[in-house]
């Protein structure tokens, strides 16, 4: 436990960071804006863009082979690194083919989240999933309109779509000037000047060389055409009479959500982008959490005592220890190694010896972290996603959000003979939280079905029962894509015909449907009923 001359400190460290992840729809840019931030903290020298992107991407999450090119850190789930005097934690939110649960969780360890969006296609199916999420948690968002270089859609156009799309106003901080090829550079609305930029390196490898000056230098110096003056002139005077106003207190409320505009493999826009998240986005403040008194309380994150919640379990992360991880993220007080806490759900005390992040490729001892850092700690067997720890005890934090599955299977031993290491393991997988384990509703007694968000949580599934409890097993893909948590008595609840009614380990029950409007079909059918997207 902290002593109280250590709060100064904690309170100091609390400010100065900034926890948030990245969203995008795949191909948006997500990658590129990571590496960029990179490459402008000082943490890599050159932007790679290395060639075969494509092809590592096939393999592996983008991180995990950017730390094994690169040598930097990045642990499994969290990379840390300073900007600019600020700490930055930027969460791993993979997409594309590695998409789960886990992605959707890890943004309830963020205090805030960017959203990147092509300014081709404007806002996309994935984008709209997890900005649902952030907004589920009051998870106040940044939005970048990336791929300015490139021809797009109009600015206004992608504002319009970024408000109807995702039910939120947007405000835009900055500008774009010209786009495609004559993408020149922005205009801050604040500061009422343009910053002008130049490529440098091949595809953005080097910092962009930029200037400051005042729209009338622009254009005199012959760096802004007429024309582009002109239009981005109307432009500007329209927002200024027809646009959302800004500010931070509505950001923070996620009632707004401030609009730049830019393009990360250049560099165009990178760098003003990062410093005005670096002063806009939260650090880490109170969480609320349920007393075991049943009353509703916070946790302020400045404070002698510890507390900090399991987002994610990773299992067998290295073969030479054939262990599971479970990340931390910490709510409040300091982290130190050796800290011994009470696991909330079985009542034990822990001790915390194995605290990890990784650092190029191998586990690195962290001795302290504070308010909005992320922790692997080897998972003592006992811990569970959505599991509270804390030195004082007392309280929990918000269960993890229950996700609507989109992939859902019927799962068996392939050996018979293996029915008990299968239980045992289905059990064991259960409980950790790492998918959901539902039977058809009214027979308890009835094959697995076994649902996620993304088919890699299957193959892990697979695996896990393979090497933990030597089972082979056999998934047969049930055709329901679409999963809604029904309120009301089930008894009574008539699903459409294609649908089907199961039921998970604590009695909550979820209709399962093979198309999407046959939830909207069955509240018609079902007046007295609700389903659900997300359940706390
Ligand atoms: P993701 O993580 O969101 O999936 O996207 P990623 O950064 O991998 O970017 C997807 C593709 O878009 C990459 O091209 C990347 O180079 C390109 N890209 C990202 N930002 C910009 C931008 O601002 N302008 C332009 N013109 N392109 C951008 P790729 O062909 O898939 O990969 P690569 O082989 O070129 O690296």
């Amino acid at each position: 436990m902290a002593d109280s001359g250590e709060l100064g400190v904690i309170a100091a460290q609390t400010k100065l960071r900034r926890t948030f992840a990245i969203i995008s729809h795949p191909d948006a840019g997500k990658t590129t804006l990571t590496e960029k931030l990179l490459l402008y903290a000082g943490m890599i020298r050159t932007a790679g863009m290395v060639k075969g992107r494509k092809a590592r991407k096939a393999v592996s999450s983008d991180w995990m082979e950017m730390e094994r090119e690169r040598g930097i850190s990045i642990t499994a789930s969290a990379m840390q690194f300073l900007y600019k005097g600020v700490v930055i934690n930027v969460l791993d939110t993979p997409g594309h083919q590695d998409f789960s649960e886990d992605t959707y969780r890890t943004l309830t360890a963020a205090d805030s989240a960017v959203m990147v969006i092509d300014a081709a296609s404007g806002v996309e199916e994935q984008t709209r999933k997890l900005f649902s999420v952030c907004r589920m948690r009051g998870i106040p968002i940044l939005t970048f309109i990336n791929k300015m270089d490139l021809p797009g859609r109009e600015p206004l156009e992608l504002m319009a779509d970024v408000e109807e799309a995702l039910d939120i106003q947007a405000s835009a901080l900055n500008w774009p000037i010209g786009s495609g090829k004559a993408f020149v550079g922005v205009a801050d609305r604040e500061a009422g000047d343009v910053i002008l930029f130049e490529k440098q390196g091949i595809g953005g490898s080097e910092r962009a060389a930029s200037s400051r000056l005042s729209m009338e230098d622009a254009v005199a110096s012959g760096k802004v055409s007429s024309e582009l003056h002109e239009q981005a002139s109307y432009e500007l005077e329209l927002l200024n009479e027809a646009g959302n106003p800004f500010s931070r207190d509505a950001f923070l409320a996620g009632d707004v959500t401030p609009v730049f505009f830019g393009s990360a493999l250049t560099n165009f826009g990178v760098e003003p982008f990062f410093d005005r998240f670096s002063s806009l986005a939260p650090f880490p403040s109170a969480r609320p959490v349920t007393l075991d008194s049943g009353e509703e309380s916070i946790v302020e994150p400045v404070s002698e005592d510890f507390s900090a919640y399991v987002f994610k379990i990773q299992a067998n992360m290295d073969p030479k220890h054939r262990d599971s991880m479970a990340f931390l993220r910490i709510n409040s007080g300091k982290f130190e190694r050796d800290l011994v806490v009470k696991h909330k759900r079985s009542a034990k005390d822990v001790r915390l010896s194995r605290s990890h992040s990784m650092f190029g490729g191998e586990r690195t001892t962290v001795d302290a972290a504070f308010p909005g850092d992320i922790v692997g700690v080897v998972n003592p067997g006992s811990f569970a996603i959505g599991d509270t720890i804390s030195t004082k005890g007392g309280f929990s934090f918000k269960p993890m959000p229950k996700f609507p599955p989109e992939v859902v299977a019927q799962i068996r031993p392939k050996d018979l003979m293996k029915r008990k290491a299968f239980d045992k393991g289905i059990e064991q997988l259960k409980n950790e939280g790492a998918m959901l384990i539902l039977r058809k509703f009214g027979q308890p007694n009835s094959e697995p079905l076994v649902a996620a968000v993304g088919r890699l949580q299957f193959d892990v599934l697979q695996f896990r029962l393979q090497t933990e409890y030597r089972v082979e097993t056999q998934l047969d893909a049930l055709p329901y894509s679409y999963g809604a948590w029904l309120v009301g008595d089930p008894k009574a609840f008539k699903p459409p015909s294609s649908a089907m009614l199961a039921e998970d380990g604590e009695g909550r029950v979820i209709m399962l449907c093979v198309r999407e409007w046959e939830k909207q079909y069955a509240l018609e059918q079902n007046p007295q009923h609700k389903l659900l997207d997300f359940v706390d």
